[in-house]
């Protein structure tokens, strides 16, 4: 740790200023955040503005991102490239009813560099892009239910979010009021389970219109998923006929070609969104062209009239154009770097210390997870069961540390990130362990 950031004054997880504009907040905003994904403890950190792998808070205090917008910035904050593009684009006017240039562009990109996508659409979220595969999937099979991972996040669309949460092996919706038809349409598989995988594709092939894997969810603990659990989801998809969906809205952060390259998983169609729309909202559905044509008319008539009033905004298109080309495969490779760099040093301080975590993730991701209750072993399985107490403790202490660590997800490097970052990030952890009143399983 350097000795400048251990002089600096303590960060608690928000300021002053976060404070006075929660109470404001709190008067329009329901629970006082307008997306349930905004961490509060108890209050909400607001940012003032970022800059490269910082974020500066209202109250003055810099952080290193490890958040990025929920893995969304991988060049980090205000990446000048993008900046410089858009600003020039902006001026030319941000959205039109009419196409242009860019979005031809971005999508000849993706196209080129990710197998499984011949043709392209753009939407605004990857819950767009996840909503429209799975209409896609139901157009091309005839076919209504959605096979998914348990605790795997999708968004919000009804038959892409029940199923994040699971009772008794049955999916759960996560909103309240949501109709009982839409679970009877819903299987939920155990991550990385052939013999679960198997039996609930083979007695549900009938109906099932698609079977969604995000290859590493990071929400079911971002864990390796093992080679034949893809494999097996490969043949079964093609054997019954079933549409296999990647969503790759967060992973395809995981290589020049993406995460089902990476992985062997051959998808028919690919969503995404997150870094491609280069820090602006973005999403898309790719794949196989025979199922992509579906969203084209014929005689006049959409069979999938996909609309969206700022799909393919020209800002978003030039942002995630500039911001995909300068994501060479030498800057994937210095990002696996900087990744194992943190991973093998957070796995080597916990061995060290011989504490009760374990590290999980890949390329630019990682999770620390608090095994006292999820067992190591359980690493290449969903792991819910960590520890809330010690997981608040971890995160606080980083915030003390000036280092935002997303609780439960993924915790993402960004191209300007340095190796003096990844070593801080290892630092402030060993510190956290070498706190004997910091270890897990003691009361927070
Ligand atoms: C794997 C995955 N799918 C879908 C989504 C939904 O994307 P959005 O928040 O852009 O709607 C997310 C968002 O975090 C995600 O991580």
């Amino acid at each position: 740790m350097t000795s400048d950031r251990r002089a600096a004054p303590a960060h608690t997880t928000g300021g002053k200023l976060s404070e006075e504009l929660f109470e404001r907040a709190r008067l329009v905003f329901p629970g006082g955040i307008t997306r349930a994904t905004v961490e509060r403890d108890p209050f909400p950190v607001f940012a003032d503005f970022g800059e490269g792998a910082y974020l500066t808070d209202v109250d003055g205090r810099r952080f290193l991102d490890l958040n990025n917008n929920f893995t969304t910035l991988i060049h980090g904050h205000g990446f000048s490239p993008v900046v410089e593009a858009t600003a020039a684009a902006l001026r030319r006017g941000t959205c039109f009813a009419n196409p242009m240039k860019h979005e031809i562009e971005l999508a000849e990109l993706l196209v080129d560099r990710i197998p499984a996508v011949e043709k392209i659409r753009f939407v605004t979220s990857g819950t767009d892009a996840i909503m429209f595969a799975i209409k896609a999937a139901r157009a091309a099979t005839g076919r209504t239910a959605v096979a998914r991972l348990a605790g795997a996040y999708h968004g919000a669309y009804d038959w892409a979010e029940a199923g994040q949460t699971t009772a008794a092996g049955m999916p759960v919706s996560s909103f309240t009021g949501t109709p009982s038809y839409v679970l009877d349409d819903v299987i939920v598989i155990d991550f990385n389970n052939v013999a679960d995988l198997k039996l609930k594709v083979e007695e549900n092939a009938h109906r099932l219109a698609a079977l969604l894997i995000d290859p590493m969810p990071s929400r079911a603990g971002l864990m390796q998923p093992l080679p034949e659990f893809l494999e097996t989801a490969n043949l079964l998809a093609k054997k019954h006929g079933v549409v296999l969906i990647a969503d790759e809205v967060l992973n395809l952060r995981q290589g020049f070609h993406g995460a089902s390259h990476r992985y062997g998983l051959e998808p028919d169609l690919i969503t995404m969104g997150k870094i491609i729309g280069g820090g602006f909202p973005i999403g898309a559905v790719g794949g196989r062209a025979e199922i992509m044509n579906l969203f084209a008319s014929h005689n006049g008539v959409a069979g999938l009239p996909q609309g969206g009033t700022f799909a393919a905004n020209p800002v978003s298109m030039m942002a995630g154009k500039v911001a995909m080309e300068a994501l060479t495969r030498a800057t994937f490779e210095r990002l696996e770097e900087l990744g194992d760099r943190v991973r093998g040093g957070l796995a080597s301080r916990i061995a060290h210390h011989d504490a009760a975590f374990f590290v999980t993730g890949a390329a630019s991701l990682f999770r620390i997870h608090v095994s006292s209750t999820a067992s190591s072993s359980s690493q290449h399985e969903h792991a819910v069961s960590d520890d809330a107490k010690t997981l608040s403790r971890l995160h606080r202490h980083f915030a003390a540390h000036g280092i935002i660590l997303p609780r439960g997800a993924a915790a993402s490097l960004s191209t300007p990130m340095s190796e003096a970052d990844a070593d801080q990030i290892i630092s402030v952890f060993d510190d956290f362990l070498a706190s004997d009143s910091n270890k897990a399983g003691e009361a927070a």
